[in-house]
């Protein structure tokens, strides 16, 4: 299951994103926003964002403007590891590097194409569990439980 997010910046992007995962049959669940009237983006990224810590949904996909809002806000739930792409190779090393949870994106810095690219990039894109990696990943979830104690 996938958790999306957005705020008004993000919506149409957003709806573009849902069609995309209709037609491939990938299950979602919309956290909101859901409509392009004025919001705060940090409820629909914490909303979705608890979602992916609960296991209730296991990736995010989360829109605004920028994408930087949306991770920022991600960023503060511990468990979460929120990356802001703006091309594909950031998608496929934020994944098999980072291990990141949440894809941010940019209505307003992408484009649908380059956008829905890095989505299935994103979501294709398996962690490469490799010992370096997995060390520095086990660091920030070190750093979630000293910090916030889970
Ligand atoms: C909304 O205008 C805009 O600030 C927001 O979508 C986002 O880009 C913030 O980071």
């Amino acid at each position: 299951m996938i958790a999306l997010a957005c705020d008004h910046g993000g919506f149409m992007l957003k709806q573009d994103i849902i069609k995309h995962l209709d037609a491939v049959g990938l299950e979602f669940k919309d956290f909101g926003t859901y409509t392009e009237d004025s919001c705060d983006y940090p409820v629909f990224a914490v909303l979705a964002s608890k979602a992916i810590v609960s296991g209730e949904c296991e990736r995010g996909i989360f829109i605004c403007g920028t994408g930087i809002g949306v991770s920022l806000a991600a960023n503060k739930v511990p468990g979460i590891r929120a990356a802001v792409c703006t091309n594909t190779y950031m998608a496929e090393k934020t994944r098999a590097h980072n291990d990141a949870n949440v894809l941010a994106l940019g209505a307003r810095v992408v484009d649908t194409p380059l956008a829905l690219d890095i989505v299935k990039t994103f979501l294709n894109t398996e962690f490469s569990g490799d010992e370096r990696h997995a060390r520095r990943v086990d660091m920030l979830k070190y750093l979630d439980s000293q910090l916030f104690g889970q």
